[in-house]
């Protein structure tokens, strides 16, 4: 058995904010102590409170830092981190002339072990500790990918891609390959270590129906995998899908139809989406990975955030950054841009808002909410150690480290995650032990 603490200030939710009273969702101490007992949360409380109880362990303190948990990312594809910021197209063209011939070089495994590596590095500096990955049609390229995450005991969830059509020849498989190839995958990999297996079809445009009513099946065979997928992103990838699937009443009805909505799917994007699928992705308990920065770059649009969260017809939602259609791996600047998203949209979203998206929200969408995603006991205490005041210009706008009410907290949350980006993450911890940045005071 062994026994750590960390003091500094916590912040982290214990219920939704775009539900409930932001007293009742945001926990928050000024002064806290987080008990460890084997890479997992044993206590959290105020310092005064918690000390005497653990007064023989040691103890490692983040003076002025505020300690949160890790960020989740619910949607981005790791072989697409050297093609980031790609000029001048939208979604389908920006696909054909960048996307594609970029995935091509992933067959070869030393080559997606190199990018395997910077991408995790990349997570692990912007304080992302759990993503949801798109990897490339190789199945090389997932094993890749978590050979690396596994030997850095992170929570991943990957799947191979599936794509039979409307691609280049060297980068499409077939309905067959897809299926056993996947299936050999997660038999692989599902539940080994920390890491968790979806089945990946690109979207409905790039996989013939027979394809996706076989990713159907595979999913029928293991109900516990993930289903990963674009959906109703841009206004001519709507359109195209409408023209593919003639008989299909929308496009979220062609993944319906194929057993491919259920509450382990995950769709990025849904920008373009119709009230009645918002409420078919409420009862089905399906979850969104809303994309600012990617929506913004690509052009696809402003996603309907405030629809989604409604009372009447809730939708799971996380963030993603969906790098490389998206132009950040920073979360705090994904919150940034849906703050921009819901401004142009007349709405508003708040700091504990966008935060709880990036954590725990992110964690539900990920139905992992019993497992991470806050600092209760028995959750896997995978953290991080924000610096409100990184920057001059962070230290002039937040002039007090430690804020001494939740609504001094808010102020200084909103201006941290406008104005932050990697260098606000001073240190980034998995399981317990520190994976990134700067060790505390002993
Ligand atoms: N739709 C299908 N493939 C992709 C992709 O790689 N990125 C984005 N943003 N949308 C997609
Ligand atoms: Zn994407």
């Amino acid at each position: 058995m062994s026994l750590k603490a960390f003091r500094g200030a916590f912040l982290d939710f214990i219920d939704d904010p775009f539900y409930v009273s932001e007293a009742e969702s945001v926990r928050y101490f000024a002064d806290g102590l987080l008990v460890l007992e084997d890479g997992k949360v044993k206590a959290l409380g105020a310092y005064d409170s918690l000390q005497e109880s653990y007064a023989d362990i040691p103890v490692i303190t983040y003076p002025d830092m505020l300690i949160m948990p890790g960020l989740i990312d619910t949607h981005i594809h790791f072989p697409q981190t050297e093609m980031i910021a790609s000029y001048g197209e939208q979604l389908l063209e920006w696909l054909s002339k960048y996307t594609f011939p970029t995935e091509g070089k992933f067959k070869d495994k030393a080559y997606a072990q190199e990018i395997a590596s910077f991408f995790l590095d990349e997570l692990l500096k912007h304080g992302t500790t759990t993503a949801l990955v798109f990897a490339a049609v190789y199945p090389e390229s997932v094993d890749a990918f978590f050979e690396e995450a596994s030997r850095r005991h992170l929570r991943m969830i990957a799947g191979k891609v599936l794509m039979d059509r409307n691609a280049p020849a060297f980068l499409v498989d077939t309905p067959e390959t897809a299926y056993t190839e996947s299936k050999q995958l997660i038999q692989k990999w599902h539940k080994h270590d920390r890491l968790l297996y979806a089945i990946t079809p690109r979207f409905a445009v790039t996989s013939s129906d027979k394809q996706l009513q076989l990713a159907g099946q595979l999913l029928a065979e293991f109900p516990d995998v993930y289903m990963h997928t674009h959906l109703s992103e841009n206004v001519k990838e709507v359109a195209l899908v409408a023209e593919l699937f003639p008989d299909s009443d929308g496009y979220l009805d062609v993944y319906d139809r194929a057993g491919l909505v259920g509450d382990k799917s995950v769709f990025a994007h849904g920008v373009q989406l119709t009230d009645a699928e918002f409420q078919r992705l409420s009862k089905a308990r399906s979850a969104i990975a809303f994309c600012p920065t990617s929506n913004l770059f690509l052009g696809s649009g402003l996603f309907k955030l405030k629809q989604a969260k409604s009372v009447e017809y809730p939708v799971k939602v996380g963030f993603g950054t969906d790098v490389g259609g998206g132009t950040s791996f920073s979360m705090l600047q994904t919150s940034s841009e849906a703050y921009k998203v819901t401004q142009l949209r007349g709405q508003k979203l708040s700091a504990f808002q966008a935060l709880f998206l990036a954590t725990l929200g992110g964690a539900k969408a990920l139905s992992l909410e019993e497992t991470l995603g806050n600092f209760d006991p028995g959750k896997e205490a995978d953290f991080i150690v924000v610096n409100p005041r990184a920057t001059p210009l962070m230290a002039r706008r937040n002039p007090t480290p430690i804020a001494d009410s939740l609504e001094a907290l808010a102020d200084q949350m909103f201006a941290t995650m406008i104005l932050g980006d990697d260098r606000a993450i001073h240190a980034t911890y998995i399981m317990g032990e520190l994976a990134h940045g700067q060790s505390g005071v002993v």
